[in-house]
């Protein structure tokens, strides 16, 4: 089983509109793909098109379970949402997520979201993570459960000098919690090949030897649009070169 997560301890660099495309991509080829949504500000669940209301379940309920909160029990796919689109599902995030998350963090509940992915394992053929901005308790479920890990970077000297403390960090967790855990790349979002602090930053970091996805992102203002009409990019418009960069992306990935 393949589950990819999406993170970078840094806000805006674009995890929630990668990992969401990413999954519309994969989705749209035919494979069964779960989407699972870990920042309580819900940015994916909502650009997926799910919408919060009392009956339906998200990752915050599956993570309360586990701290008793409930009398009946629900099973994995319980907390796995429909989408409007074909093959795609979500666990949503709720922002209840903030509050629960030192209680889950005092009570050790750090595995948990890793045994709900491997009930849910043999229902799908591909799971992508997305994480909120911090290297706190959900991104850390988020790195145990998953097979490999991609780091969206923004072309800007901030993030690169902050990719290294961020691989530290990763490490040390791979090291102590899931040996398994694979850096499959980092993914160039917003480039401007026009420029040259773009390329230069992305020169430094193949210097390093880390492996830079050979897919860049471009920047468009169809981004916005999609967030807004709550479509992925890949299925508003396919034809979008943006559309074509996630799809090839897609195809790096999974060569
Ligand atoms: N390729 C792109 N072209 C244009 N705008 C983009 C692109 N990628 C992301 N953005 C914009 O950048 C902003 C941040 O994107 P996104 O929410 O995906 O980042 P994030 O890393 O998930 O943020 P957060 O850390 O808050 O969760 C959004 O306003 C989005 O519209
Ligand atoms: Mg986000």
């Amino acid at each position: 089983m393949n589950i990819r997560v999406v993170f970078n301890q840094k806000g805006g660099v674009g995890k929630s509109t990668i990992s969401t495309n990413l999954a519309a991509a994969s989705a749209k080829k035919g494979l069964k793909t779960l989407l699972v949504d870990l920042d309580a500000q819900c940015n994916s669940t909502h650009y997926a098109g799910i919408d919060h209301h009392d009956e339906i379940k998200t990752v915050a309920d599956m993570f309360k379970q586990t701290v008793g909160w409930f009398s009946t029990q629900s099973t994995a796919m319980d907390f796995v949402q429909p989408t409007a689109f074909d093959n795609l599902f979500v666990m949503p995030a709720d922002p209840a997520l903030g509050k629960i998350e030192r209680e889950l963090e005092s009570r050790y509940k750090m595995y948990k979201l890793r045994e709900t992915l491997q009930e849910v394992a043999s229902d799908f053929d591909r799971i992508y993570i997305d994480t909120p901005p911090n290297f706190n308790f959900y991104s850390k479920a988020a790195l145990i459960s998953a097979t490999s890990f991609l780091i969206p970077f923004d072309c800007d000297d901030f993030s690169a000098q902050a990719i290294e403390k961020l691989l530290d960090n990763v490490a040390e967790l791979r090291n102590d919690h899931n040996p398994e855990l694979a850096f499959e790349g980092i993914i160039i979002n917003q480039f401007n090949a026009q420029a040259n602090l773009p390329k230069q930053l992305v020169q430094g970091l193949k210097d390093k030897g880390f492996p830079v996805m050979p897919t860049h992102l471009s920047a468009s203002v169809k981004i916005r649009e999609s967030h807004s009409k709550r479509t992925p990019i890949v299925y508003l418009s396919p034809k979008h070169k943006l559309s074509e960069q996630f799809e090839h992306l897609l195809s790096d990935l999974e060569k």
